[in-house]
């Protein structure tokens, strides 16, 4: 079969042979890859320097998608830590890490959305106790998980949404997302903890796809701000788009009621993903949240990987 194979972590994965896959056990089905989305943790996991990687090659990447299995119905599947990823004509899917889609389903759009939406839906849904009415800051609200997370924010009633990012074109259009304030992250870092002190200082979470420094000045920022330092403070870290360390000042766990936890896999287990999966493809399918794609064939897999503005969510398809 044809397949993206990365042979080397210095370069992106080329279109290609690979071997047909065989399935090992019971529960596993041979799927037809219909779409397959390239989110930054493919990226990562194809250059080696995600947090799970194992360094073996050759590897094909992909860890989600949409197809049909052999056993007849259109399936989205999330794989294990494997070699044998989505971004092929076929791969290996355990079928109790898939669930079935309406026939009517569309499979880029919920190969390009459910990645993205996952990480803030899941983190709010299983890993905090958030609760309706509870006020939000999105930091890094104009990457694609950034713009579901408002969506998904306001589907499951925060109130108010504050949308932080730095680029002004997507940040302008998060109020008809759901954002009830926007804080544009661009220009002198006084200005910027100004701007977020007074948008966001009471809030009762944070979803953070930043990290780095951005991140610790907006702790500062918004700790420094607090008209209640006794309100609790939940951080949640999602993604590390600016940096995969961040200097927290000591004080910022001592001045105010600030919890910091992550979500993302390992923190999630994999039952409490999958739990979810059902309810997020039906918000997806009913066109309630909405993720801008781009579709490229698997054969321009080359070119997706040049393509690195996050406007859309590239989906690879490998039949057309
Ligand atoms: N833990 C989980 O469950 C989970 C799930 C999905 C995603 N993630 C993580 O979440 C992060 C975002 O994912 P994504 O799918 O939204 O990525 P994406 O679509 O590529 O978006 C990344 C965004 O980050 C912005 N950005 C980069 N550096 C920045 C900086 N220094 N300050 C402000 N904004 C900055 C980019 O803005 P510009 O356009 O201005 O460059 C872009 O809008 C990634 O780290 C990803 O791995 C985690």
């Amino acid at each position: 079969m044809k397949a993206a194979v990365v042979s080397t972590f210095n370069a992106p994965p080329r279109y290609q042979d690979f071997p047909d896959p065989a399935p090992a056990g019971e529960d596993q089905i041979i799927v037809n890859v219909l779409a397959a989305g390239l989110h930054p943790r493919v990226r990562s996991q194809a250059d080696g320097s995600h947090y799970t990687s194992t360094a073996e090659l050759p590897l094909v990447p992909g860890i989600d998608g949409v197809g049909r299995g052999s056993d007849g119905p259109l399936r989205y599947f999330v794989l294990p830590d494997t070699t044998l990823g989505s971004m092929a004509e076929q791969t290996v899917v355990d079928t109790r890490r898939s669930i079935v889609l309406p026939e009517a389903s569309d499979p880029v759009a919920v190969a390009a959305a459910m990645n993205p939406a996952m990480a803030s839906w899941v983190a709010l849904r299983q890993r905090v106790q958030f609760q309706a009415g509870q006020s939000l800051l999105i930091l890094g609200a104009t990457g694609n998980a950034g713009q579901m997370a408002v969506q998904i924010a306001k589907l499951l009633g925060a109130d108010p949404i504050v949308a932080a990012g730095r680029d002004d074109a997507r940040l302008a259009r998060l109020p008809a997302a759901g954002a009830t304030d926007t804080v544009p992250l661009n220009g002198e870092p006084e200005v910027v903890a100004r701007r977020l002190g007074s948008a966001a200082s009471d809030v009762d979470m944070v979803i953070d796809y930043l990290w780095g420094e951005p991140t610790a000045s907006a702790m500062v920022a918004v700790i420094t701000g607090r008209a209640d330092r006794g309100k609790p403070l939940t951080w949640i870290e999602i993604g590390s788009v600016a940096g995969p360390t961040a200097q927290i000042p000591s004080a910022a766990l001592r001045a105010a009621r600030l919890t910091i936890v992550g979500s993302g896999q390992g923190s999630v287990g994999a039952r409490e993903y999958l739990a979810e999966l059902p309810a997020l493809a039906e918000a997806i399918t009913a066109g309630k949240l909405d993720i801008g794609t781009r579709t490229m064939p698997l054969a321009d897999v080359e070119r997706a990987w040049a393509a690195t503005d996050a406007t859309h969510r590239i989906v690879l398809t490998p039949h057309r």
